[in-house]
Protein backbone atom coordinates (compact mmCIF):
# COMPACT_ATOMS: atom_id res chain seq x y z
CA UNK A 1 0.00 0.00 0.00
CA UNK A 2 1.09 4.07 -0.47
CA UNK A 3 -0.45 6.61 1.05
CA UNK A 4 -1.69 8.64 -1.44
CA UNK A 5 1.16 11.41 -2.52
CA UNK A 6 3.57 10.38 0.23
CA UNK A 7 6.41 8.03 0.24
CA UNK A 8 7.70 6.05 3.24
CA UNK A 9 11.10 5.09 3.92
CA UNK A 10 10.08 1.14 4.42
CA UNK A 11 9.67 -0.82 1.45
CA UNK A 12 5.44 -0.27 1.68
CA UNK A 13 3.22 1.46 3.97
CA UNK A 14 0.96 -0.71 5.99
CA UNK A 15 -2.18 -1.04 7.58
CA UNK A 16 -1.40 -3.47 10.44
CA UNK A 17 -4.35 -4.84 12.54
CA UNK A 18 -3.51 -3.89 16.37
CA UNK A 19 -4.12 -7.44 18.28
CA UNK A 20 -5.72 -8.52 15.32
CA UNK A 21 -8.58 -7.10 14.06
CA UNK A 22 -9.47 -6.66 17.85
CA UNK A 23 -12.72 -3.79 17.68
CA UNK A 24 -15.10 -6.94 15.98
CA UNK A 25 -13.08 -9.72 17.43
CA UNK A 26 -11.44 -11.39 20.55
CA UNK A 27 -7.95 -9.19 20.56
CA UNK A 28 -4.90 -11.88 19.85
CA UNK A 29 -6.84 -15.23 19.13
CA UNK A 30 -6.27 -16.81 16.07
CA UNK A 31 -10.33 -15.51 14.61
CA UNK A 32 -8.98 -12.35 15.61
CA UNK A 33 -5.72 -12.60 13.25
CA UNK A 34 -8.19 -14.10 10.47
CA UNK A 35 -10.66 -11.18 10.48
CA UNK A 36 -7.48 -8.80 10.20
CA UNK A 37 -6.62 -10.92 6.85
CA UNK A 38 -9.96 -11.27 5.85
CA UNK A 39 -10.33 -7.01 6.12
CA UNK A 40 -7.64 -6.66 3.96
CA UNK A 41 -4.87 -6.18 6.91
CA UNK A 42 -0.82 -5.26 5.37
CA UNK A 43 -0.09 -6.92 8.62
CA UNK A 44 -0.88 -8.26 11.95
CA UNK A 45 0.39 -6.95 15.25
CA UNK A 46 0.26 -9.55 18.88
CA UNK A 47 1.85 -9.53 22.34
CA UNK A 48 4.48 -12.69 23.14
CA UNK A 49 5.32 -13.40 26.52
CA UNK A 50 7.58 -16.72 27.32
CA UNK A 51 5.87 -19.18 29.21
CA UNK A 52 7.07 -21.04 32.33
CA UNK A 53 7.90 -24.41 30.25
CA UNK A 54 9.46 -22.20 27.39
CA UNK A 55 6.82 -21.81 24.96
CA UNK A 56 5.71 -18.46 23.47
CA UNK A 57 2.21 -17.25 23.72
CA UNK A 58 0.02 -14.24 22.79
CA UNK A 59 -1.46 -12.37 25.06
CA UNK A 60 -1.01 -8.90 26.22
CA UNK A 61 -1.73 -8.47 29.80
CA UNK A 62 0.48 -9.69 32.82
CA UNK A 63 -2.88 -12.15 33.69
CA UNK A 64 -5.19 -13.93 31.92
CA UNK A 65 -7.81 -12.15 34.11
CA UNK A 66 -9.61 -9.74 31.63
CA UNK A 67 -9.41 -11.78 28.46
CA UNK A 68 -11.18 -14.81 30.56
CA UNK A 69 -13.47 -12.65 31.83
CA UNK A 70 -12.52 -13.10 35.58
CA UNK A 71 -12.31 -16.97 35.11
CA UNK A 72 -8.52 -16.96 35.61
CA UNK A 73 -5.63 -15.09 37.00
CA UNK A 74 -2.62 -16.63 35.48
CA UNK A 75 0.57 -15.22 35.08
CA UNK A 76 2.33 -16.71 31.70
CA UNK A 77 5.76 -16.55 33.03
CA UNK A 78 4.55 -18.48 36.15
CA UNK A 79 2.25 -20.89 34.17
CA UNK A 80 2.67 -23.97 31.58
CA UNK A 81 1.61 -23.85 28.19
CA UNK A 82 -1.36 -26.78 29.37
CA UNK A 83 -2.65 -24.72 31.77
CA UNK A 84 -2.96 -21.78 29.52
CA UNK A 85 -4.49 -23.35 26.43
CA UNK A 86 -7.01 -24.71 29.02
CA UNK A 87 -8.43 -21.05 29.27
CA UNK A 88 -11.24 -19.71 26.90
CA UNK A 89 -10.27 -16.33 25.86
CA UNK A 90 -13.26 -15.81 23.23
CA UNK A 91 -16.17 -15.48 25.50
CA UNK A 92 -15.38 -12.56 27.27
CA UNK A 93 -15.77 -11.14 23.67
CA UNK A 94 -19.15 -12.36 22.32
CA UNK A 95 -20.57 -15.63 23.18
CA UNK A 96 -20.00 -16.98 18.97
CA UNK A 97 -16.32 -17.07 19.91
CA UNK A 98 -16.26 -18.66 22.71
CA UNK A 99 -13.57 -21.61 22.99
CA UNK A 100 -10.48 -19.50 21.26
CA UNK A 101 -7.72 -20.43 22.85
CA UNK A 102 -4.60 -18.40 23.60
CA UNK A 103 -2.04 -19.05 20.63
CA UNK A 104 1.47 -19.99 20.21
CA UNK A 105 3.45 -17.95 18.28
CA UNK A 106 3.98 -20.62 15.54
CA UNK A 107 0.34 -21.02 15.04
CA UNK A 108 0.10 -17.16 14.48
CA UNK A 109 2.53 -16.79 12.04
CA UNK A 110 1.31 -19.45 10.30
CA UNK A 111 -2.09 -17.08 8.99
CA UNK A 112 0.57 -14.44 7.70
CA UNK A 113 -0.33 -14.99 4.34
CA UNK A 114 2.67 -14.57 1.69
CA UNK A 115 2.24 -11.07 0.64
CA UNK A 116 1.57 -9.93 4.43
CA UNK A 117 3.86 -9.20 7.58
CA UNK A 118 3.93 -9.62 11.63
CA UNK A 119 4.82 -7.40 14.20
CA UNK A 120 5.52 -9.55 17.02
CA UNK A 121 5.55 -7.14 20.59
CA UNK A 122 7.59 -8.60 22.70
CA UNK A 123 5.92 -8.14 26.08
CA UNK A 124 8.94 -10.00 28.64
CA UNK A 125 11.99 -9.70 28.93
CA UNK A 126 15.55 -10.64 27.50
CA UNK A 127 14.60 -14.28 28.54
CA UNK A 128 12.74 -14.86 25.31
CA UNK A 129 15.38 -13.76 22.73
CA UNK A 130 16.98 -17.17 22.25
CA UNK A 131 13.55 -19.17 22.15
CA UNK A 132 12.17 -16.59 20.33
CA UNK A 133 15.55 -16.78 17.64
CA UNK A 134 14.10 -20.23 17.25
CA UNK A 135 11.13 -20.52 16.41
CA UNK A 136 11.29 -17.42 14.04
CA UNK A 137 14.15 -18.95 12.06
CA UNK A 138 11.99 -22.11 11.73
CA UNK A 139 9.28 -20.19 10.32
CA UNK A 140 8.74 -20.56 6.57
CA UNK A 141 8.43 -16.74 6.24
CA UNK A 142 10.93 -15.06 5.00
CA UNK A 143 12.84 -12.26 7.38
CA UNK A 144 11.26 -9.11 5.60
CA UNK A 145 7.65 -10.54 6.74
CA UNK A 146 8.86 -10.04 10.37
CA UNK A 147 8.76 -7.07 12.95
CA UNK A 148 10.03 -7.42 16.26
CA UNK A 149 8.78 -4.56 18.11
CA UNK A 150 9.11 -3.76 22.28
CA UNK A 151 8.77 -1.16 24.38
CA UNK A 152 11.85 -2.60 26.92
CA UNK A 153 15.50 -1.21 25.16
CA UNK A 154 17.17 -4.16 26.06
CA UNK A 155 14.76 -6.06 24.15
CA UNK A 156 15.53 -4.78 20.78
CA UNK A 157 19.65 -4.18 21.59
CA UNK A 158 19.47 -8.42 21.85
CA UNK A 159 17.11 -9.04 18.97
CA UNK A 160 19.21 -6.95 16.47
CA UNK A 161 22.42 -8.71 17.87
CA UNK A 162 21.23 -12.05 17.84
CA UNK A 163 18.99 -11.98 14.52
CA UNK A 164 19.58 -8.78 12.41
CA UNK A 165 18.06 -10.47 9.36
CA UNK A 166 14.57 -9.30 11.28
CA UNK A 167 13.87 -5.71 11.59
CA UNK A 168 13.19 -4.28 15.37
CA UNK A 169 10.89 -1.17 16.44
CA UNK A 170 11.31 0.57 20.07
CA UNK A 171 7.61 1.75 20.84
CA UNK A 172 7.51 4.78 22.82
CA UNK A 173 4.84 6.06 25.05
CA UNK A 174 4.31 9.58 26.84
CA UNK A 175 4.28 11.01 29.76
CA UNK A 176 3.33 15.05 30.68
CA UNK A 177 4.77 16.28 33.58
CA UNK A 178 1.68 18.15 36.04
CA UNK A 179 3.53 20.86 36.46
CA UNK A 180 5.87 21.89 33.39
CA UNK A 181 3.24 19.97 31.20
CA UNK A 182 6.51 19.06 29.28
CA UNK A 183 6.21 15.64 27.75
CA UNK A 184 8.89 12.85 28.16
CA UNK A 185 10.70 11.64 26.24
CA UNK A 186 11.45 14.53 24.38
CA UNK A 187 12.70 14.21 20.76
CA UNK A 188 16.47 14.13 21.85
CA UNK A 189 15.97 11.12 23.86
CA UNK A 190 14.26 9.33 21.45
CA UNK A 191 16.67 9.92 18.86
CA UNK A 192 19.46 8.88 21.50
CA UNK A 193 17.60 5.73 22.80
CA UNK A 194 16.50 4.51 18.74
CA UNK A 195 20.38 4.78 18.08
CA UNK A 196 21.96 3.10 21.35
CA UNK A 197 18.99 0.16 20.65
CA UNK A 198 20.03 -0.15 16.91
CA UNK A 199 16.15 0.05 16.21
CA UNK A 200 15.32 -0.06 12.86
CA UNK A 201 12.05 1.64 13.45
CA UNK A 202 10.06 3.41 16.31
CA UNK A 203 6.88 2.86 17.25
CA UNK A 204 5.09 5.43 18.58
CA UNK A 205 1.99 6.23 20.85
CA UNK A 206 -0.43 8.34 18.48
CA UNK A 207 -0.19 11.23 20.79
CA UNK A 208 -0.63 14.13 18.39
CA UNK A 209 0.89 17.32 20.58
CA UNK A 210 4.19 15.37 20.75
CA UNK A 211 4.33 13.92 17.36
CA UNK A 212 4.87 16.56 15.07
CA UNK A 213 5.63 16.69 11.61
CA UNK A 214 9.14 18.05 13.12
CA UNK A 215 9.73 15.46 15.20
CA UNK A 216 8.99 12.83 12.35
CA UNK A 217 11.20 14.25 10.00
CA UNK A 218 14.03 14.65 12.59
CA UNK A 219 13.62 10.77 12.95
CA UNK A 220 13.41 9.85 9.39
CA UNK A 221 16.51 11.75 8.94
CA UNK A 222 18.31 9.39 10.75
CA UNK A 223 17.11 6.81 8.49
CA UNK A 224 14.42 5.57 10.84
CA UNK A 225 10.99 4.11 10.01
CA UNK A 226 7.86 6.10 11.58
CA UNK A 227 5.18 3.73 12.69
CA UNK A 228 1.89 4.55 15.08
CA UNK A 229 -0.48 3.36 17.32
CA UNK A 230 -3.39 2.95 18.13
CA UNK A 231 -5.40 4.63 15.60
CA UNK A 232 -9.33 4.08 15.19
CA UNK A 233 -10.13 7.47 14.38
CA UNK A 234 -10.49 8.01 10.45
CA UNK A 235 -9.19 11.77 10.91
CA UNK A 236 -6.54 10.80 12.84
CA UNK A 237 -5.28 7.91 10.56
CA UNK A 238 -5.30 10.54 7.73
CA UNK A 239 -3.10 13.13 9.48
CA UNK A 240 -0.42 10.13 10.01
CA UNK A 241 -0.62 9.49 6.54
CA UNK A 242 0.07 12.52 5.79
CA UNK A 243 3.36 13.10 8.04
CA UNK A 244 4.72 10.20 6.56
CA UNK A 245 4.43 6.96 8.81
CA UNK A 246 5.27 3.73 7.59
CA UNK A 247 2.47 2.18 9.07
CA UNK A 248 -0.63 2.51 10.99
CA UNK A 249 -1.70 -0.08 13.67
CA UNK A 250 -5.50 0.09 14.16
CA UNK A 251 -8.36 -2.12 15.87
CA UNK A 252 -10.29 -1.28 13.01
CA UNK A 253 -8.21 -2.22 9.72
CA UNK A 254 -11.07 -2.29 7.34
CA UNK A 255 -12.46 1.31 8.45
CA UNK A 256 -8.84 2.77 8.21
CA UNK A 257 -7.43 1.41 5.24
CA UNK A 258 -10.62 2.97 3.34
CA UNK A 259 -9.68 6.25 5.23
CA UNK A 260 -6.24 6.86 4.25
CA UNK A 261 -6.32 4.82 0.64
CA UNK A 262 -9.99 4.60 -0.07
CA UNK A 263 -10.41 1.28 0.11
O1 LIG B 1 1.88 -1.66 18.39
C1 LIG B 1 2.31 -1.26 19.65
C2 LIG B 1 1.20 -1.27 20.64
O2 LIG B 1 0.46 -2.44 20.50
C3 LIG B 1 1.70 -1.09 22.04
O3 LIG B 1 0.69 -0.99 22.98
O4 LIG B 1 -0.50 -1.88 24.93
O5 LIG B 1 -1.45 -2.20 22.71
O6 LIG B 1 0.56 -3.48 23.36
P1 LIG B 1 -0.20 -2.19 23.52
CA1 LIG C 1 0.84 -4.59 21.36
Amino acid sequence: ACWTGVVGIGEAQMIVAHRGASFDAPENTLAAFQEAWKQKADAIEGDFYLTKDGHIVCLHDKTTERTTAGTAKLNPAESTLDQLRDLDVGSWKHEKYAGERIPLLDEVLATVPQSGKILVEIKCGPEIIEPLRVVLEKSSLRPEQIVIICFNEEVVKQAREKMPQFKANWLTSYKQDKDTKMWSPNLDTVLETLGKTGATGWGTQGRDEVVTAEFVREIRKAGIECHVWTVDEPAQAKRYATLGFDSITTNKPAEIRKAVLGG
